[in-house]
């Protein structure tokens, strides 16, 4: 008897759950498509707010008094202590599965070897690729784990996930069945992109055309076949590989039905933001050589740019994208980690809105905006996720500030209190 009471208790628990005394719940409520020009400002948070979550849903949202009037004897009401609460941070742009790290290089650049230079002799993403084939499925698993729950942590419920640590077609697949199976195992959400042409390996620096074949006609193939991603990414830069060779890969992607997702102008102008407007990409990503011309190819075409200034701040350069020119120019702006052992070891999207205010003068309503609901948009998960409105996935997270600019504006610091996956903690501080 006191067993089936408890059980009852349980599933009741696991059914509806209120958040109350919310300082402010920053919906972000809106049009149904990513926001552009002013909108970007337009946060949609209700003070004294609270939220209703039925099955892993979102039920209601709104004022204290609205919601508590919603609420029924057996709901699990949780106490938000004057805190705010935003959608969990849509991270658009990851490289979350690979072996060992490369400190060894962080201490290199600063005595002044460039990235580039450590990448000419040897280390760099090639380092991580020769770690990343002597790793099992299992040492991907375990490292891969470690790193879902400091995305989890800072906030983060969906991160998109890049492979492009293996460059053979086994380990290419080893990578991207790493992170089907920690989707399935972890609370974090991961969205699949094949990037097998992120470097050309070193067995075949004198035969390129060999490897792009290997990657369009086998590699390809396999990852659309076994559903193993939803993107397409290709590194297309001076030295790694040119517009010609990204336009071949991404096209034939297309062909297979994946989405597409360009690295472009990130250490130079080397065409990349021109090209993946030519190739209707989704979305174009670094940009920080991007020119006006650029900026102006990506809004004719409607690609979303994606800005990842932990990557600047981590390589030491002070050319941050032109975020400003960006808005001015209608685009939909989002920011996202570029969490990577190279240029970017940080899961922190908070780190990432202080970058985004601080360096590229970006406000703090629009940066949030470019870190939730215009990265569900770019992720093709913009009626799921992004947002806190009645029938989206229960993805948010209680933070322990009063006021939302809080979170950019306090740096280095762990906001989150309580982070919720489809209604569910995923996990928490200890109460001080
Ligand atoms: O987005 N630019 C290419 N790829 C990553 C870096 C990967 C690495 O250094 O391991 C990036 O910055
Ligand atoms: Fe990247």
């Amino acid at each position: 008897m006191a067993l089936q009471r408890s059980l009852t208790h349980f599933l009741r628990l696991a059914n509806s759950l209120a958040v109350i005394n919310c300082s402010q719940v920053v919906t972000l409520a809106g049009a149904k498509r990513a926001r552009t020009g002013g909108d970007l400002r337009q946060l949609a948070s209700i003070d004294d707010g609270a939220i209703l979550v039925r099955d892993e849903r979102i039920e209601a949202v709104g004022r204290r008094r609205e919601i508590e009037a919603l609420i029924e004897a057996d709901c699990e009401v949780i106490d938000a202590g004057k805190r705010v609460v935003l959608p969990g941070f849509v991270d658009a742009h990851a490289h979350p599965v690979f072996a060992g790290n490369r400190a060894n290089e962080f201490e290199q650049r600063t005595a002044g070897t460039t990235y580039r230079e450590i990448a000419a002799s040897g280390g760099g993403i090639r380092a991580t690729v020769r770690a990343t084939r002597n790793a099992s499925l299992s040492d991907l698993l375990k490292a891969g784990r470690r790193y879902a729950y400091w995305f989890l942590r800072c906030g983060t419920t969906t991160v998109e996930a890049k492979s492009g640590y293996g460059l053979t077609l086994e380990d290419e697949l080893k990578i991207l069945r790493a992170i089907k199976q920690l989707n399935e195992e972890t609370p974090l959400n991961y969205v699949p992109t094949f990037l097998g042409a992120h470097d050309i390996p070193d067995e075949y620096k004198s035969r390129r055309e060999t490897y792009l074949n290997l990657v369009i006609n086998e590699m390809l193939p396999r990852v659309a076949e076994e559903r193993l991603a939803e993107y397409c990414d290709v590194f297309c830069e001076e030295g790694v590989f040119t517009t010609d060779e990204s336009w071949q890969i991404l096209s034939a992607a297309r062909c297979h039905g994946l989405g597409l997702r360009v690295h472009a102008d990130q250490l130079s102008l080397s065409g990349g933001a021109k090209l993946a407007a030519e190739l209707n990409a989704v979305t174009a990503d670094h940009l920080e050589h991007t020119d006006l011309t650029g900026i102006a190819a990506l809004k004719a075409a409607n690609v979303q740019p994606v800005l990842l200034p932990g990557s600047v701040y981590a390589l030491g350069s002070p050319r941050y994208p032109a975020a400003r020119a960006m808005i001015d120019a209608g685009l939909a702006v989002v920011v996202a980690t570029d969490f990577n052992p190279g240029s970017s070891p940080t899961p922190s999207m908070t780190m990432v809105l202080s970058l985004a205010c601080t360096q590229m003068k970006m406000t703090p309503a629009e940066a949030i905006t470019a870190a939730t609901i215009n990265a569900a948009y770019s992720l093709n998960r913009g009626d799921e996720i992004g947002s806190l409105e009645r029938g989206k996935r229960a993805d948010f997270v209680i933070h322990d500030a009063s006021d939302y600019r809080e979170l950019p504006y306090w740096f280095g610091v762990e906001h989150p209190w309580r982070v919720y996956v489809s209604g569910k903690l995923a996990c928490q501080r200890p109460d001080r």
